[in-house]
């Protein structure tokens, strides 16, 4: 039997993977290799694949990948930069991945009616996650979920957006109404963007990795903090502003413990009418 080429994916790349949903053409812009356009036809997430990419060697390199995988009849390559490539309405779901924050907005900006035509846009930016999320909030995009995806103590970021789908999460409305309690100021709601620009609501909400994340990141500012304190003539509002981001760190901490903590994950692991009834074997209750 003839052996098929499976690429293997990174965490990064599997995290990426698992946020593309059924469609009809997927766009990889930016393929390289090419492992995301044959893991989503192989996984049978798409039907049809366009793998483009701005550099000759790159493109070369997912071709000899679709052809060792034999998936030429439904994969085509195309050497274009960003979107240009694609007619508005060819793919119903576009990846941008592995590429600076600016470089995907940019991508995004010149090919605004191809991107706003796709169903879904799967991002993931390498650098300037909090930008990405304002630009895409800022430009008419709604983010559908956020995915965090770790590889040794490095982390990524990916995001499913549309222009036309909104966000439907029964736990952000309880999420909020915690966060309210905890924040009750009058710019609420301007509070709100800067929390799900810097962490992505549903990743606090959801996630129970984010801990590791959030204190990761508390670290890293307390340190800088500390570092830019020392300097001969500090920036107090650069340092004023990283306290700011570490407060918001602290709370999304808080929050996570709340809603993915340990006794959450007890929770969903043991039926709790299991456990009052082993309460009661013990002569726990009376
Ligand atoms: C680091 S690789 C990422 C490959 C793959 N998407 C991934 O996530 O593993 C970035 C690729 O994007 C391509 N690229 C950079 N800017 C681009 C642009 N404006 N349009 C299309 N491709 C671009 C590069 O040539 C390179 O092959």
């Amino acid at each position: 039997m003839k052996k098929t080429y499976t690429p293997r994916l990174s965490p990064r790349l599997e995290g990426i993977a698992s946020l593309i949903p059924e469609c009809d053409t997927l766009a990889d812009i930016g393929c390289d290799h090419g492992y995301i356009t044959i893991h989503a036809l192989q996984g049978g997430m798409a039907k049809k694949a366009v793998a483009c990419d701005i550099k000759e060697g790159p493109l070369e390199r997912a071709k000899k990948n679709i052809e060792k995988a034999h998936l030429e009849e439904k994969a085509v390559t195309r050497l274009c930069p960003g979107l240009e490539g694609l007619k508005p309405g060819e793919a119903d779901v576009i990846v941008i991945a592995g590429m600076g924050q600016r470089t995907i907005a940019d991508i995004l900006t010149q090919g605004e009616e191809t991107a706003k035509a796709a169903k879904y846009l799967i991002l993931q930016p390498q650098s300037e996650i909090p930008e990405m999320r304002g630009f895409l909030r800022e430009n008419g995009y709604n983010i559908i979920c956020n995915k965090m995806m770790r590889e040794g103590d490095k982390y990524y970021f990916a995001m499913l957006a549309s222009s036309t789908e909104k966000a439907s999460d029964s736990r952000r409305g309880n999420f909020l109404t915690r966060l309210y309690e905890k924040k009750d100021i009058p710019e609420f709601d301007m509070y709100v963007h800067v929390l799900d620009d810097l962490f992505g609501l549903d990743l606090i909400y959801n996630d129970s990795e984010m801990g590791y994340y959030l204190r990761h990141v508390i670290n890293e500012w307390e340190t800088a903090i500390e570092k830019m304190s020392e300097a001969k003539k500090p920036d107090a509002q650069k340092i004023a502003e990283l306290a700011a981001k570490k407060a918001s760190a602290n709370l999304a901490l808080e929050l996570n413990t709340l809603f993915c903590g340990i006794d959450k994950r007890l929770e969903a692991l043991f039926d709790m009418d299991l456990l009052s009834k082993a309460g009661e074997d013990d002569g726990g209750t009376e």
